[in-house]
């Protein structure tokens, strides 16, 4: 028979290096709820106007990324490829925005991108996201910031740099772009490079081929044309982050590959990831939740992608902790129902426990607790059941102490509590 495969490009994760995924997932949602956002968590997919409308026409994502069909009842239905529409239109469904100020949620899933897969680039990848919606203070901005670079430094990671910009108000974005379309028609480009151009002129920085590279590297830029508000709202976010010693550095060239993004805007970028650098994203999105017919309110956030942060762990050599190691291997000998059920008992205690089954012979159940990683075995035969005394052993040093088994939950307990994981 044919053997099935994944879909071509999906990242899928199993152990033991799911481990290392899960600490990484769960790292970023620690410093999202120290900062007090709470989980908000929606569908996979939704209707395909919301992404078209909230995403934009002219993005890649949009024109040639999404996994859109025809669901049963003849709707357009599209796989998230990002989580903010969502998130705004959720908002906006719940009344949300008529409630307590600012919203503050994360989220944490699986998006969807028809791109060409590579290293790092993938077709079902995972994101960690945050938004604060409902708060246009400069503050909120370096927050949200602040949430990432505290989940990045708690990994562990150095080789990374944060680079922001401003996409600055509408005003700027309306002066700016009148600029960059003068400074456009002056040039000749093929007619789907300017019906892009039409749609986005933005988009056109988004452009890889050297020909169009080189005649936009002397176009007007954004940052020039900051009003004076914005200019000032920018600067109050580089303040911030200095004095929050968080290191950035301006790129005034950056473009974010989605419509939404208005004034602060950020990209935390890897040096040990090759092409696919981009570990996470963000950046303030102050017109959207009216563009999707929600009250005009202002809101910020960051996708951060796992998949990459994983990766870029890796290539740093840190070490991650491999979360499901056992506390306990019990090797039965004859005795599996009562093992089992004192398996059970620990376990209630929160304790970690593996046995083995199939009434397999001391060599073999000693290898199998071996293998299993376990901090401490021990052997329960009859005698030892009959008498309630067991040799606890402890697997690296090879030593075991008599423990009575009515005190083995509260012994493992005062022993594992050295590591932490039993609160
Ligand atoms: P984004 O920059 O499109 O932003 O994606 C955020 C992060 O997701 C990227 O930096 C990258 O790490 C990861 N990512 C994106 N595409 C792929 C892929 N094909 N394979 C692997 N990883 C990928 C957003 O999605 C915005 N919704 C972020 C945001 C939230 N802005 C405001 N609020």
């Amino acid at each position: 028979m044919t053997k099935f495969q994944a879909p071509k490009g999906v990242s899928e994760y199993f152990p033991p290096r799911s481990n290392h995924f899960e600490y990484i997932r769960n790292t970023i949602i620690e410093s999202a709820k120290t900062s007090g956002y709470e989980l908000m968590e929606l569908p996979v997919f939704e209707d395909t106007e919301l992404f078209a409308r909230g995403v934009g026409e002219s993005t890649d994502v949009v024109r040639k990324e999404m996994y859109t069909f025809e669901d049963r009842g003849g709707r357009s239905i599209t796989l998230r490829p990002e989580g903010t529409a969502g998130v705004m239109r959720a908002t906006i469904e719940h009344n949300l925005d008529r409630g307590q100020l600012p919203v503050k949620v994360f989220y944490s899933g699986a998006f969807f991108r028809a791109e060409r897969p590579q290293a790092g680039r993938y077709r079902q990848f995972y994101q960690v996201g945050i938004e604060a919606i409902g708060l246009s203070d400069p503050l909120i901005d370096v927050e949200v910031i602040a949430v990432a670079d505290r989940a990045f430094r708690q990994l562990g990671l150095k080789n990374y740099r944060l680079e922001i910009t401003s996409l600055g108000d509408a005003i700027t974005r309306a002066n700016y772009l009148s600029q960059l379309r003068a400074y456009i028609a002056t040039l000749d480009f093929d007619e789907e490079t300017k019906a892009r151009a039409e749609i986005n002129p933005l988009r056109l920085f988004d452009d890889k081929r050297p020909e169009i590279r080189s005649v936009l590297a002397t176009a007007p830029i954004l940052m020039d044309y900051l009003t004076p508000e914005s200019a000032a709202d920018f600067d109050a976010v580089k303040n911030s982050l200095e004095a929050l010693n968080i290191n950035f550095v301006v790129n005034n060239r950056m473009v974010r590959g989605l419509d939404y993004y208005t004034g602060t805007a950020f990209e935390f970028v890897h040096e040990g990831l090759g092409a696919q650098s981009g570990i996470g994203g963000g950046g303030r999105y102050d017109g959207l939740m009216a563009q999707l017919g929600g009250a005009s309110l202002s809101g910020i956030g960051f996708g951060l992608g796992v998949d990459r942060i994983l990766l870029a762990c890796e290539a740093e050599g840190l070490s991650m902790p491999e979360g499901s190691e056992l506390d306990l291997f019990i090797v039965p000998l004859g005795t599996a129902p009562a093992a089992l059920a004192i398996a059970e008992e620990l376990r209630e205690r929160g304790l970690r426990v593996g046995m083995s089954y199939g009434d397999r012979a001391l060599k073999g159940g000693m290898k199998a607790a071996d293998k299993s990683g376990a901090r401490y075995s021990i052997v329960l035969g009859a005698d030892e059941l009959a008498s309630g005394e067991v040799a606890l052993k402890a697997m690296k040093s090879g030593e075991s102490q008599s423990v009575t088994l009515s005190l083995l939950a509260n012994h493992l307990i005062g022993l594992t509590a050295d590591f932490g994981d039993h609160s």
